[in-house]
């Protein structure tokens, strides 16, 4: 136990009353281990607003959550009507159920590009692997969450969107069928799944978020931040021992990240009173048509945020599976002809390789999609250990590396809007290209990203007065 601190009988009340604590719970202590004296590079620039953004907006969420399960009806009769209640007759329920369905629209948008800032500075690399996959676990959940919320409303697309997704996992072999059964709680998405959906959704991933937050937050604090120069800042201190290129986060990016918060109000706050539905992208015009078992929509296509991963499930096809079989066996020749391994080793991958091959060419397209699509999420946990670059920052890098990430990016968003299009055989060659592409970018990036010639990466941080 901390030794009890005394504390003058003449202090003000405030004063004693934080003593009080103090010697209870280390609430100063805390605060300055986390604000008041974390030390954070003076070289942040705009890409490191995203991180307290994304905490503002699961905070928001949470608390519109709330107010929305008050006056929601999780069962399959009443659920439509109770979100049309919600927006006609609730006071202010409109307000909460834009805020919370902008804020899910939002939310994506801030994580991308905070993810994306990880990739561009190298944020993910030694000794910061543990936030990074924190960070990965905590956009699965982020997926798991919208995915659920987005039956609640029980509109057409929520009806439909789900039935095609639960579907999926009927296509893994042996297990699929009792698996995706086991998902609905029934035959078909009805009743049962929206009641367990909707205890997934209010509880169970809001606190495996929370929790996965936390922990993110401390693995950050344990090795402190990154910069866009990926110089580690603790490697040069001042005699008490503060990283010399370290300011305090409070004050210096409190008020930096309220800025960011203001600016960031006033755009959620203009889509939500100007344009809640961002034209059918934000808030589907079918789901405003009641869930209909009977009448399947014409086109069915998930939110915005998860078409590009729609898109590569979309990709695998039956002739997609002779490409895919081609780069199997290639990468398989490859190593056992060139590769700097024992013979044993090279044995063993030709012969998983032709496993793999002989397990292609049996089962239906339809599972390596879903393979496609988990594993565009799955791979990114392995991004710290894929990057063998001499460097973090893409500052320091080739130039060609930035225009790599530039098509990268390019190729993402494509996939993305391939994915709301319905499917046409050019939309379906683009998006099987964009998939290889997307697959290439990173299981090449071992050998790719060693290439080039990099810049000198200065000692301390480049930081300009402004
Ligand atoms: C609910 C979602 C999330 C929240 C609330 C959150 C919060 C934060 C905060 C507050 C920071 C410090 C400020 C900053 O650097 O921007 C941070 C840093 C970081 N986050 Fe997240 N994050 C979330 C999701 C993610 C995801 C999905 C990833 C990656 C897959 C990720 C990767 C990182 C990395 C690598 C850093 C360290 C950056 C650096 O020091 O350069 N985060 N996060």
């Amino acid at each position: 136990m901390a030794e009890f601190k005394e504390i003058s009988p003449d202090a003000p009340v405030g004063a004693k009353l934080l003593n009080w604590v103090d010697n209870r719970f280390p609430a100063s202590e805390l605060y300055k281990q986390h604000i008041s004296e974390y030390y954070a590079p003076k070289n942040f620039n705009f890409w490191y607003v995203f991180g307290s953004l994304a905490l503002l907006i699961l905070v928001i969420q949470i608390v519109t959550g709330i107010f929305l399960t008050m006056n929601y009806k999780p069962d399959a009769a009443l659920a439509f009507g109770s979100v049309e209640y919600i927006m006609r007759d609730v006071p202010w329920g409109w307000l909460i159920r834009y805020m919370h369905s902008t804020g899910a629209s939002a939310f994506f948008i801030v994580v991308y590009l905070h993810m994306f800032r990880g990739l561009m500075y190298g944020s993910y690399r030694k000794p910061r692997e543990l936030i990074w996959i924190f960070g990965c676990a905590i956009f699965l959940a982020l997926m798991a969450e919208a995915f659920m919320g987005y039956l609640l409303p029980w509109g057409q697309m929520s009806y439909w969107g789900a039935q095609v997704i639960v579907n999926l996992f009927s296509a893994i072999p042996f297990i699929g069928p009792d698996l995706a059964l086991l998902i609905r709680g029934d035959f078909v998405v009805g009743d049962a799944t929206l009641n367990r959906f909707f205890a997934f959704h209010v509880i169970a991933v809001p606190l495996v978020l929370l929790g996965l937050v936390v922990a993110h937050l401390i693995a950050l604090h344990e090795v402190g931040s990154n910069n866009p120069d990926g110089v580690e800042i603790k490697a040069h201190k001042d005699a008490k021992g503060n990283p010399l290129d370290g300011i305090p986060f409070h004050p210096y990016y409190t008020v930096h990240d309220i800025f960011a918060v203001s600016v960031f109000l006033m755009i959620f706050t203009a889509v939500i009173f100007f344009a809640p539905e961002a034209g059918g992208y934000f808030l589907e015009y079918n789901n405003f048509i009641p869930a209909d078992s009977l009448k399947t929509p014409l086109h069915i296509a998930p939110v915005w945020y998860f078409t590009p991963f729609y898109s590569m499930l979309r990709a695998i096809t039956g002739e997609m599976m002779y490409a895919l079989v081609a780069c199997v066996a290639a990468a398989a020749a490859f190593t056992v002809l060139k590769g700097r391994v024992a013979a044993l080793l090279k044995g063993a991958i030709a012969l998983a390789a032709l496993l793999l091959i002989a397990a292609m060419m049996v089962t239906d397209a339809k599972f390596w999609g879903v393979v496609a699509m988990g594993g565009a999420v799955v791979i990114l946990f392995f991004l710290p250990w894929l990057d063998n670059s001499e460097v973090k920052s893409i500052r320091y890098r080739p130039d060609w590396h930035k225009y790599l990430y530039a098509v990268f990016v390019i190729n993402f968003i494509v996939l993305g809007y391939l994915g709301i299009k319905p499917p046409s055989p050019v939309n379906e060659r683009v998006s099987q290209i964009g998939t290889l592409f997307y697959f290439g970018f990173f299981l090449l990036m071992p050998w790719w990203s060693r290439l080039g010639k990099f810049k000198p990466v200065p000692d301390r941080v480049t930081f300009a007065a402004h």
